[in-house]
């Protein structure tokens, strides 16, 4: 595998920005080429080069290009469509490794991933850079993937923060989402990978949250990651994602790549003229950017082995792939039948999505030359070509191919025309031509299985028909032979869906509510994302989230539930044991459900909130055992600004997808402890003076004050609240009444006694200190 030479000096860094000049500093903010940032040779300052990212290294050849089909080899592993129905953390940790060797060896400091964003509409061109739907699975295998790249010494950049969810108009796109919805689906992933990882770098999106670009959001980048979360590395805009550098500075942005055309420093400096910006915030960023580089400067350098590598990527797509139907056993095929190939695809294959992550394979195995390899007699159709126009011939060629043999594998995807980083696809379907062939291959031979190739979800009611269905995504270089090892049985399947099939758009959460309009987009489905959705309306799926067979079969049995006190706390502790109760070995990824009690806040039947992986021989049991904080079971509380645990009974569903529930019990949870009130005011809600003691005291005092004229003004609090029970009970009773009017408003009602003076009393007596003192009235 060529690599360039090597650009990690082992200079030692400054880590003092104080001894550069001003101009050396803000020429360190912005990049100086697509690729790398400004070198400072007498003050000793290499320049970090940033690299695509995130299945494979994408280095360009020249600097100063974008180097879209231009870049040095680098092994092509399985796309995170793929890679994430492995719901392998482990294995996701050997991809970061061999990436992170990759870039070492590239001279690359920053490989540009994972992809985090969660697939809210299946018709995101670039769904297939990210993992899922679901913010659990998604951050526990993005985290597994940063440790170990950086464990080799090399940054990574979980890109694309945040809310990013569609290609359509992805540079300008308003994303208005709610805050419960932001911290629980959209910000989790990368909260959990800021959290457990600490990545040393992380990209800002194109889009707008809010009202404010990602890039120039003070709320996201400063308040969010670097308050809320402690992330403490370099924050760098996604590619052009900058309007105003000085705006971008402001709320936290270090470094705007790539450069600028000089746009960016003139910027900075009329900021620092015009005070919008000052030195402080110039020289953390700078502080930020050296200790990027003292970081990644020596990196592991572990020996490349391009044969391994390409061996991982065998492996990890064999491990991934999901098996979506096999009715009647029909697969694994036995080498010995007659086989007829069809499909363009097969000779053709889509082995990566197409955009800023598309990697020059080191080589590429395609699945007719090994299958051709494997099998006794193996024969080829195109059936169709891979730009759409379709040609009667070469149906009726694969119709007789089909009807000679013993058994079809019929090669089925979506062309990279079809799909890509930079749009959304219009809708769901595959292309029409390839489905023509397909229905004519059936008709000829029914005993047709299909390999699907696609970066997102596709329509898929053509199954009904088929009697296997391999779901491959975008496998990688090794393509040809993770397919041939799970289509034969060499491995038995075991990847499991990280997004849902719907039967339709219109069933999709996101429907009506993408792409927007005016400029904006509303998440008006809330957290109501994948599964969420579908279980919330009890829609049936095409295939479900978690979804995925296998050869063998499993067992599950004897869940035990308790609650149990430790150092974090209380925990929910679930044991269970799983059988392989087949015949051949394989892995079976057990997923814990919990729906939390309704009544406070609207609530998904179901959440995911942990899962396992485990491999058995048959025969063979494990017992599973899972440990829960509560606060693994919170929700975001918007007005509060926390996560809480409701008290009440909690469902706890483990399965084998979300729809194959094997085994459910239910336990009564104390919750996070009761939720501070918060500081009432005079938009406070009657009830909420009322459910709140101290609230209560002061309307208690106000009403008995009331009751017994002059003479009871200023009664204590507490003394108010006991003598004057009886009429704060019954103004308790009239006010409930109402509410839900804030108390400023019933000032404005016809025969209030509530005065001006007298609400600015209650104000001042609910929120002083706690005097002894009641409302102060002028009544
Ligand atoms: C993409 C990023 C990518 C960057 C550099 C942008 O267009 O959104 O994901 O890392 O280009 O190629």
């Amino acid at each position: 595998m060529p690599m360039p030479a090597s650009d990690n000096p082992s200079a030692s860094m400054p880590r003092d920005a104080g001894s550069l000049t001003l101009p050396h500093k803000l020429s360190l903010l912005s990049g100086a080429s697509f690729w790398r940032t400004a070198a400072i040779a007498p003050a000793g300052i290499r320049p970090l080069v940033l690299s695509d990212g995130p299945h494979g290294i994408r280095r360009p050849h020249n600097e100063d290009e974008p180097g879209l089909g231009n870049s040095i080899e680098a092994t092509c592993f399985p796309a995170e469509c793929l890679t994430a129905c492995s719901w392998d953390p482990e294995l996701l940790a050997q991809l970061g490794a061999a990436t992170a060797r990759e870039a070492a060896a590239a001279g690359v400091d920053v490989v540009l991933g994972p992809g985090l964003n969660i697939k809210r509409t299946p018709l995101c061109g670039r769904n297939f850079e990210y993992f899922s739907e679901d913010p659990l699975l998604a951050g526990e295998l993005g985290a597994a993937w940063v440790r170990a790249v950086q464990a080799q010494g090399v940054a990574a950049c979980p890109k694309h923060f945040a809310a990013n969810n569609q290609e359509a108009d992805r540079m300008r796109i308003d994303a208005s989402v709610d805050d419960r919805t932001l911290r629980e689906i959209y910000l989790k992933a990368f909260e959990t990978v800021v959290r457990s990882a600490r990545p040393w770098s992380l990209m800002a999106a194109y889009n707008k949250i809010n009202g404010i670009h990602a890039a120039e959001n003070p709320w996201l980048l400063d308040t969010v990651l670097r308050g809320d979360w402690g992330f403490d590395g370099v924050v760098v805009s996604d590619w052009g994602a900058v309007t105003d550098r000085a705006a971008a500075l402001d709320a936290g942005l270090d470094l705007e790549m790539p450069a600028s055309n000089g746009l960016g420093l003139a910027e900075l400096e009329a900021g620092l003229d015009a005070g919008t910006i000052n030195r402080d915030m110039v020289d953390a960023s700078v502080a930020r950017l050296l200790q990027l580089a003292a970081r990644t400067a020596s990196p592991a350098r572990e020996p490349v082995d391009p044969e391994a590598h390409h061996r991982l990527a065998r492996d990890a797509a064999a491990r991934s792939m999901v098996l979506l139907k096999n009715q009647g056993g029909i697969l694994p095929l036995s080498p010995k039948l007659r086989l007829a190939v069809v499909g363009e695809l097969a000779r053709t294959p889509r082995f990566q999505g197409a955009g800023s992550s598309q990697v020059n394979p080191t080589r590429i195995s395609v699945p007719l030359d090994v299958l051709a390899e494997g099998f006794t007699a193996v024969s080829f159709a195109a059936g169709y070509r891979l730009d759409g126009e379709s040609e009667e011939a070469l149906v009726s060629e694969a119709e007789t191919a089909a009807a000679a043999a013993d058994a079809v594998l019929f090669f089925l995807g979506l062309p990279e025309e079809k799909e890509s980083e930079g749009f959304d696809r219009p809708d769901l379907t595959l292309p029409a031509d390839q489905l023509q062939s397909l229905a004519a291959v059936l008709a000829a031979n029914p005993w047709t299985v299909v390999v699907l190739f696609n970066g997102g979800a596709v329509e898929t009611s053509w199954a009904s028909d088929v009697p296997a269905v391999l779901e491959a995504w975008l496998p990688g270089q090794a393509c040809g032979e993770a397919l041939a090892d799970v289509l034969t049985g060499a491995v038995n399947p075991s990847g499991k869906l990280a997004e849902t099939f719907p039967h339709r758009i219109e069933d999709t959460p996101a429907f009506g509510n993408y792409p927007g309009e005016s400029g904006t987009v509303r998440y008006g489905e809330g957290i109501f994302v994948g599964y969420r959705w579908y279980d919330a309306r009890r829609m049936e799926p095409a295939f479900p989230f978690g979804h995925g067979l296998s050869y063998t079969s499993f067992g599950y049995s004897g869940l035990a539930l308790k609650t149990a006190e430790s150092d974090e706390g209380q925990m929910v502790s679930v044991r269970l044991t799983v059988r392989n109760t087949g015949s051949c070995a394989g892995a079976e990824v057990i997923q814990l459900y919990v729906g939390a009690p309704g009544g406070t806040a609207p609530a998904a039947p179901r959440e995911l909130r942990a899962f396992r992986k485990v491999y058995l021989e048959p025969d063979a049991t494990a017992d599973v055992a899972f440990d829960l904080p509560l606060a693994a079971l919170a929700r975001f509380d918007p007005a509060a600004h926390r996560w809480t645990a409701d008290p009440g009974g909690y469902r706890i569903d483990v399965g084998s997808s979300s729809r194959d529930i094997r085994l459910s019990g239910s336990l009564e949870l104390p919750g996070t402890g009761a939720e501070p009130t918060g500081q009432l005011s005079l938009d406070s809600t009657i009830a909420e003076w009322l459910a709140n003691p101290r609230g209560q005291r002061v309307l208690g005092a106000l009403a008995a004050e009331a009751a017994g004229g002059a003479g009871e003004t200023g009664a204590a609090e507490t003394g108010a609240a006991e003598t004057g029970a009886g009429e704060a009970g019954g103004l308790a009773g009239a006010l409930s009444l109402m509410g839900s009017l804030p108390l400023r408003r019933l000032a404005r009602f016809p025969g209030s006694p509530l005065t001006p003076s007298i609400l600015a009393g209650l104000e001042q007596a609910v929120r002083g200190p706690e005097t002894g003192q009641g409302a102060s009235t002028d009544a």
